[in-house]
């Protein structure tokens, strides 16, 4: 997001836009359908190029027709193939393998070389679209050969892509192998949730509005629920999901991301510096359990064999490259609390799983109950609590849920819904969700990436779920049926509370 609008149709300086993982998915899929879009929107710089970074030797021709296949494939909006080729036209390759130290000292002049021709003013964004495992060897050796030094007159950035770890340990490791090359305004670390406007308009909702901010906190606030269910089960992935689950793979992440969004303090300017400092100081601030308490504050499922959307998905232990008796959770539910001022006592009730009923990702702040006694001498016999409910997906839009007089002669009343819908105001071009997290990258903007030390207090916040359940191995594991709503447990965590997840009107 930028800082206003002008920023936000800034055209980047002249770049060379570098992609590690040229062959792979993420590029295919995503990576070069946002620069289509960019290009489309003429959004990129004037003076720009690719570079393929390859382990083994293609031609480039080949990779050219491979990405414009994928182009055609993945578009959002209608190719002009013109724009396309011009696009992939400004495309070399070179060959590098961090395993291969000598490689990188080539691909420096190959970088050289292309900058020269294409006028590309010295300055590099390398995009890691590469497995998580080969950040830290790739980051170490385009340090080593100097392709990360800036100076005043040249900018150097490194994009990767979450996981940024898969635990504690592991985040902190590389985040120091990043910082060993690179300062952290050098860094974007992507979590391409921010790249979605509903999410971004948390921010706006709050702070750009008088009404919300005061009621903002636990005078007011009952509890949170963030919900981000999907109805597909593991597919193919079982290698990496088996490896990684719900809780790794979605909750440090973007269930963080959107925790820090609705629960940080209001930053004094809409920088990427304070912006990002009061939401590591959010995550920060969420209380670490011991591991009986996360036994306690935690249920973890796994998919039985079912149906979603009149398909059949198989058992979750029966998925290809799933053990036979895998302990992975499908399915997460979490009560986290908050130690501040603002929250105290408000619990936040974070949920996720796959195989699920309905897709829906959604964050519902539930208002404390309005006082009863003027309802005491009536028909009325409870009054329902206010909702208000920020719609992620696949409803992009802002609900508030209230209470009004059913029309008759006696007191009745219930919940009705006012509802405001993205689609109904705005007509966004369709994208992939990359364009402005790319575009940010290009013009120097990380308000929406995060920094280290939010990728830090998000894994300590889940470090005690991980090595409680690790310790209890079976124990506790909840199994529910694809197709369904997750385990009942998931609905107990709330129960004991005397609450209950939303169900949508
Ligand atoms: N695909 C998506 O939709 C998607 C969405 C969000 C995030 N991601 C993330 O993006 C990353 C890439 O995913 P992907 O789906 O594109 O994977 P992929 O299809 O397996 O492609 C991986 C790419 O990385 C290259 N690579 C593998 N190991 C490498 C190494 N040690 N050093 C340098 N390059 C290496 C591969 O090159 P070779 O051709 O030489 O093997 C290939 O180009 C992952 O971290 C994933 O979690 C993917």
């Amino acid at each position: 997001m930028s800082t206003n609008g002008t920023a936000r149709s800034a055209q980047p300086d002249p770049c060379n836009f570098v992609i590690f993982g040229v062959t792979g998915d993420l590029t295919h899929r995503l990576v070069i359908p946002a620069l289509y879009n960019l290009a489309e929107a003429d959004l990129l710089p004037q003076r720009f190029c690719i570079t393929g970074v390859v382990r083994k030797p293609i031609d480039a021709d080949a990779l050219r027709d491979s990405l414009m296949q994928g182009l055609r494939k993945f578009a959002t909006r209608p190719l002009k193939d013109d724009l396309a080729r011009r696009l992939l036209g400004c495309l070399t390759t070179v060959q590098a393998d961090p395993s291969e130290p000598a490689s990188f000292d080539r691909m420096r002049q190959h970088l050289e070389d292309a900058e020269h021709s294409r006028a590309t003013a010295g300055n590099r964004l390398f995009y890691l679209a590469t497995p998580p495992d080969a950040f830290a060897p790739i980051a170490r050796e385009l340090g080593r050969v100097g392709l990360l030094r800036e100076d005043n007159d040249h900018w150097r950035r490194l994009v990767i892509e979450k996981p940024f770890g898969t635990d504690l340990a592991s985040a902190i490791v590389l985040n120091g192998a990043l910082l060993k090359v690179a300062d952290e305004h050098q860094l974007y670390r992507i979590d391409h949730y921010l790249g979605k406007e509903t999410v971004q308009n948390i921010l706006v909702l709050r702070f750009a509005n008088g009404m919300f901010e005061p009621i903002w906190n636990r005078n007011h606030i009952d509890h949170v629920q963030i919900t981000v269910d999907e109805t597909l089960g593991v597919g193919h992935r079982g290698s990496f999901y088996d490896a990684t689950g719900a809780l790794r793979d979605m909750v440090p992440n973007h269930l963080f991301q959107l925790l820090s969004l609705v629960a940080m303090e209001p930053p004094a300017r809409f920088d990427a510096h304070t912006v990002r400092t009061c939401k590591a100081e959010v995550l920060g601030a969420i209380q670490t359990q011991s591991e009986a308490e996360a036994l306690r504050n935690a249920v973890r499922g796994q998919y039985r064999a079912g149906r979603v959307e009149d398909q059949p998905i198989e058992d979750y232990r029966k998925t290809a490259n799933v053990a036979p008796d895998s302990t992975t959770e499908t399915y997460v539910a979490l009560k986290l609390a908050i130690d501040n001022w603002r929250w105290a006592g408000v619990p936040f009730y974070l949920r996720t799983g796959k195989a699920l009923a309905t897709k829906r990702t959604e964050v519902a702040i539930k208002f404390k109950e309005a006082p009863f006694t003027m309802f005491r001498d009536t028909a009325v016999d409870r009054l329902s609590q206010n909702y208000l409910v920020i719609g992620i997906e696949p409803v992009e839009g802002i609900t508030l849920q209230f209470n009004t007089k059913v029309p008759g002669p006696s007191i009745a009343i219930d919940g009705v819904e006012m509802k405001f819908q993205y689609k109904d105001y705005f007509h966004a071009a369709p994208s992939t969700g990359y364009e402005t997290l790319i575009h940010d990258c290009m013009i120097g903007d990380n308000i929406l990436f995060q920094r280290a030390d939010s990728v830090e207090a998000g894994w300590q916040a889940v470090q005690p779920f991980l090595d409680a359940w690790r310790k209890a191995g079976n124990d506790g594991l909840e199994f529910y049926q694809a197709g369904s709503n997750g385990p009942e447990a998931g609905e107990a965590l709330l129960a004991r509370d005397g609450r209950g997840w939303r169900t949508p009107c």
